[in-house]
């Protein structure tokens, strides 16, 4: 029972990474430890090619508006050449067609470079929207339909990061990157074909320089991937402290954390800030060698071309030419840094992705969903069988061992047991949000993994402590329990427990936004709105776990007297430390270390010698 609570991952400060000013971790050697989970080797690049298959023949188009445009950029300086070497002379000897020809034809492949690019980018942009828009998408309604397990663990900070700087890194690459990626190996293939085309000599030379250059690049893509990588964990980490205090806004007051939290986030801050300082040093670096590599093959082909212009072997235009080619051919090395940059990022981006995306739900959907069988007579409540049921977290041990319990169809069954024993846990089974270890519990004879989630949330409701609301109205939040609710349906389940007049007090009543000035409600005035939604939802087996804590002695009683309506014929499975509510049900468990020690009715445990009539006993006490 020493297992660490749910919401330490959660709490630790710095849950993906491990280094000297990381904490210990909670549980060591979990791969959630890192913030890249494990997925299956090649995943990303199938995520990638997932996600530009359904736009192949847009990408292709783009790509081939992108080669157009090199083209027409490039034929400049080979215009330039045949004016020095033929139009001009052509020119002199009163032949002004040639020279005409040429100031056209650079003026029009100028002006289709333009239109070009223009269709070229608007082209671009559709597609690197429509893809980011499927990522989004795909994170979000995978990391909605993971279960419980995964996101006590997971942490929503590591998810916001998820869909939004590891997005971000991949529309960074697709909108940028990727087209100077390809200008730049266009570049470099049609310009090395040029200079080759008009001097063999000068070409290899240049062609040379690609040598070193490569070796440059892959030196730098290594050491930059590193940091890289090492910044994209640090955004994610500096996310996930951000949403963290500010989720817990209250005890960091409380507390009074501001300073150590800042202190905190100041050393991720600085983790970021030093990841980033590498990534710009190696980029430094590059850029410093490659331009030196360049330079020199310039100076090498400048130098060896005047010396062969001198010696007539080799023509002067063609020599301007192919300086001109050559400053567009190592322009674009800085050029090729970005991209790598980008490539890094988004592969580092990508990856996280795709590791979440690999994660399978350990609740998952049935592929054959059977229905509840009809129910028998007009009473709502369906019979619960735990048949040979243990349970243990996946970060802990067995919490709760091999048990078998029958409620039949429309008992009110309230369990109690001292904090820790396993109550929630059982109501969590019932509710499947997690499966069961080992054995089945059956709602009228059907596994609970067989039902497809509609057909689980007609069967079982469970309303919890938390009582959450969501931004919308009053009346919006009750009606999550039955979406095509009318408002009079609203109205009568509200007043049912006992609601009805808190809400009407609000300044829009039912129309109050809960998240807006003035309709601010209290926490018990939040679990009677989660109530009402249960009651609205009309399940065969409720369950209350802890539901009315945060009511008043007298709110409680309110909603008690209503209770004997609403649980009337359904069956209810009622967790509660207050001992009054067990005066509303058929049957009492005490559950102890995970186990069910005592089972009866409230007046046979009342009247016996167990912990409940102790229990019951201390109780009674107090009151007096
Ligand atoms: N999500 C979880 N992951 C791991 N352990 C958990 C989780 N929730 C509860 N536990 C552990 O299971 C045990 C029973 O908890 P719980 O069912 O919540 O008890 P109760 O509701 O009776 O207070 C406790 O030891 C608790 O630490
Ligand atoms: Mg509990």
């Amino acid at each position: 029972m020493t297992a660490p609570p749910t919401a330490t991952p959660a709490a630790s400060p710095t849950p993906t990474t491990a280094d000297d000013e990381t904490p210990p971790q909670p549980f060591a050697g979990d791969p959630f430890d890192k913030d890249v989970l494990p997925a299956p080797p090649g995943a990303t690049g199938a995520l990638l090619r997932s996600l530009l298959a359904p736009m192949r023949a847009r990408v292709a188009l783009t790509t081939l508006l992108l080669l157009l445009q090199q083209a027409a950029v490039q034929a400049g300086p080979l215009l330039v050449a045949y004016a020095i070497d033929r139009a001009v002379p052509a020119f002199r000897a009163d032949d002004h067609g040639p020279l005409l020809a040429v100031g056209a034809g650079y003026l029009l492949c100028a002006l289709a470079a333009g239109a070009l690019q223009y269709v070229f980018l608007i082209a671009s942009a559709r597609v690197n929207q429509d893809v980011l828009l499927d990522l989004r998408g795909r994170i979000f309604r995978h990391a909605q339909a993971l279960s419980l397990d995964f996101h006590e663990r997971y942490t929503s900070g590591r998810l916001i990061s998820r869909s939004t700087s590891d997005v971000e890194a991949l529309r960074e690459l697709l909108s940028e990157g990727l087209q100077e990626l390809v200008a730049v190996v266009l570049s470099f293939v049609f310009i090395s074909a040029m200079l080759l085309w008009l001097d063999l000599g000068l070409g290899a030379v240049a062609v040379a320089s690609f040598g070193p250059l490569y070796l440059l690049m892959r030196l730098y893509q290594r050491r930059a991937g590193r940091a890289f990588a090492a910044r994209s964990t640090a955004i994610a980490t500096v996310i996930v402290k951000f949403v963290e205090t500010m989720n817990g806004i209250r005890p960091v007051r409380a507390f009074r954390r501001e300073s150590a939290n800042e202190a905190a986030f100041r050393v991720l801050n600085r983790r970021h800030e030093r990841a980033n300082g590498d990534a710009l040093l190696e980029m430094a670096r590059y850029v410093t060698g490659s331009r030196l590599v360049a330079n020199t093959a310039v100076a090498v082909i400048v130098l060896w071309g005047a010396l062969r212009v001198v010696d007539g072997s080799l023509e002067l235009g063609v020599l301007a030419a192919a300086v001109l080619y050559l400053r567009r051919l190592y322009d674009p090395i800085d050029r090729l840094a970005m991209f790598l940059n980008s490539y890094q990022s988004a592969a580092a981006s990508l990856e996280k992705i795709a590791g979440l995306l690999a994660q399978t739900p350990s609740v998952p959907e049935p592929s054959t969903p059977r229905e509840l069988p009809a129910r028998d007579g007009e009473l709502p409540g369906r019979a619960v069988v735990f048949d040979e049921v243990a349970f243990g977290y996946r970060t802990g041990g067995e919490i709760l061992p091999r048990f078998d319990l029958t409620l039949p169809a429309g008992q009110t069954v309230a369990v109690v047991g001292s904090t820790g024993a396993g109550k929630s846990t059982l109501a969590k089974l019932l509710a499947r949000f997690y499966d069961p270890s080992a054995g089945r519990v059956l709602l009228d004879g059907v596994d609970l993994r067989e039902l497809a989630g509609p057909e689980l949330r007609r069967g079982v409701v469970m309303v919890t402590q938390e009582a959450f609301l969501f931004s919308g109205t009053v009346a919006e939040n009750i009606a999550i329990g039955r979406p095509d609710a009318s408002r009079e349906e609203i109205e009568r389940a509200a007043k049912a427990i006992g609601a009805h007049e808190f809400i009407s007090a609000l300044p829009d009543g039912y129309d109050t936004d809960v998240r807006k000035r003035g309709g601010r409600i209290s926490a018990g005035q939040r679990q009677l709105v989660a109530f009402a939604r249960a009651l609205l939802a009309d399940p065969a087996v409720l369950i209350l776990d802890e539901a009315t804590s945060s009511l008043d002695v007298p709110g409680e009683r309110a909603v008690q007297a209503a209770m004997a309506t609403v649980l009337k014929g359904r069956t209810a499975v009622v967790i509660a430390h207050r001992l009054s509510t067990v005066e509303i049900a058929d049957r009492v468990l005490v559950m102890e270390h995970g186990r069910i020690v005592e089972d009866g009715s409230p007046a046979e445990l009342i009247a016996g010698t167990g912990r409940f009539a102790d229990l019951h006993r201390a109780w009674r006490d107090s009151l007096a």
